[in-house]
């Protein structure tokens, strides 16, 4: 059972916002996730659909928000599992069809056992259907069934609205990442040569318990050459006396995510190959986070991550071309800098962790104008994997892989980085690591 994020105010504005966009003809249908099979009588702990959080802050799972308007004005009705004391007995407690109507920023409340027969009815009097699919087989079928009506996707007018934060949804982000910050030093605390990647782990993962959060996407501990595997998670290995880790972890509060990498030597000190490497790295990314200005295009910070980073190979000899030849097309990013920096700059940062709304929309896209109230996050990174064969990797940088990610809000005076108390220079790092106090 969830507690609200925010005041019912809010998410009316945020309904009727929406639902302004549409024609009054149309009937809008909005599930929830539903609970996950892991393994016999064991379901995935539950986590409900980011469109439900952030139309009316529902938190449980299988409900379904039907919008339609009756001539006068646009009605809510959220379907519930229905109060049922022996499947509460075993599956927790339900809000039910009351508790539904009285407490949350709904019209009405109904219990989905009665899905298809009002569904259906509301099916008969409607010219077209915003449905999110894909997510509720039963409504899927329902919805199939209408075939004289016109299927539309609800999430382009939703994606354009989550893109820009409110001064609410600021304040729970910048919790997220307090407490995500304060787990990565926790985290550079504790660490010692032959400290187990999982160890790392459970240091980060009690803060966000602790803190009554949880992780906003599964923590990536990767020591040496792990670090160099961009989804690295299965975090087993023990990291060794002279090895960098790289920590990408992020909790959320109230959905909302926080994401944080940082990288440290497991005994404290960087050797010089990775200082080169590190301060190359931290130096594209405070370039990046320049570059989140409002007015500026999506590609701005992407451009200047690789700006930075394509001079630096060339200076520590890695690449011997010109910036404009190590980076490649201007749009495309295809040079050989892409070796050792394969991925994007950012992502939008929000109640997913990949937020909706995307910045570009393929290659020929400079992407959205920035905009005072987006949040994203700045990620550059180089990866010198020693195993790699597809290119040839410097001896004197084999096994090291850096990344340094902060969540920036955008504001009108500039950019704010919401991860600020999470520590990235040398010498705060060197201090930290190993520093049980
Ligand atoms: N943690 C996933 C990412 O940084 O995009
Ligand atoms: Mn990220
Ligand atoms: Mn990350």
């Amino acid at each position: 059972m969830g507690e609200h994020a925010f005041s019912d105010s809010e998410y009316l504005s945020r309904q009727s916002e929406f639902l302004e966009q549409l024609p009054e003809d149309s009937l809008v249908l909005m599930p929830t996730n539903q609970v996950a099979y892991r393994s016999n009588d064991t379901n995935f702990p539950f986590r409900a659909n980011s469109y439900m959080l952030y139309l009316c802050g529902w938190s449980d799972p299988g409900a379904v928000l039907m919008a339609h308007h009756d001539g006068t004005e646009w009605i809510t009705t959220l379907f519930v599992q229905p109060r049922d004391t022996k499947a509460e007995i075993w599956e927790g407690r339900r809000v039910g069809v009351e508790g539904a109507v009285s407490g949350w920023p709904i019209n009405q409340a109904r219990s989905l056992d009665d899905l298809a027969e009002i569904v259906n009815s509301q099916l008969n009097s409607c010219r077209s259907v915003y449905c999110l699919t894909g997510l509720n087989s039963e409504l899927d079928e329902l919805v199939g069934g209408a075939s004289q009506l016109e299927i539309s996707d609800p999430t382009p007018i939703l994606d354009d609205m989550r893109v820009l934060k409110s001064e609410g949804e600021i304040r729970i982000m910048q919790e997220s990442a307090d407490i995500a910050s304060a787990s990565h030093i926790a985290a550079m605390r504790a660490s010692f040569p032959g400290i187990g990647e999982w160890q790392v782990q459970s240091v980060i993962e009690a803060q966000f318990t602790a803190n009554k959060s949880r992780w906003s996407y599964p923590s990536i501990v990767g020591g040496g050459d792990n670090a160099t595997i961009l989804h690295y998670n299965s975090n087993d290995n023990e990291i060794s006396d002279g090895e960098l880790v790289l920590v990408d972890a992020g909790c959320e509060v109230s959905g909302y995510a926080s994401d944080i990498t940082r990288t440290w030597p497991v005994n404290g000190k960087f050797s010089d190959q990775q200082r080169e490497i590190y301060e190359l790295v931290l130096k594209a990314q405070l370039a990046g986070i320049e570059a989140c200005q409002a007015g500026s295009v999506w590609l701005s910070m992407h451009r200047a991550t690789s700006a930075v980073l394509a001079q630096g190979l060339i200076d520590l000899g890695i690449l011997d071309c010109s910036v404009e030849e190590a980076i490649g097309d201007d749009m495309e990013f295809n040079g050989p800098y892409r070796n050792f920096f394969m991925h994007g700059t950012g992502h939008f940062l929000g109640l997913d962790v990949h937020d909706v709304g995307g910045g570009r929309q393929g290659d020929k896209d400079e992407g959205r104008i920035l905009q005072p109230g987006m949040v994203l996050t700045v990620e550059p990174g180089l990866y010198f994997g020693s195993w790699r064969t597809d290119v040839e990797i410097p001896d004197r940088y084999a096994g090291i892989g850096v990344r340094i990610e902060d969540n920036v809000l955008i504001t009108a005076d500039g950019p704010v980085v919401l991860t600020s108390s999470c520590p990235k220079t040398i010498d705060e790092i060197e201090e930290l690591v190993g520093n049980i106090g």
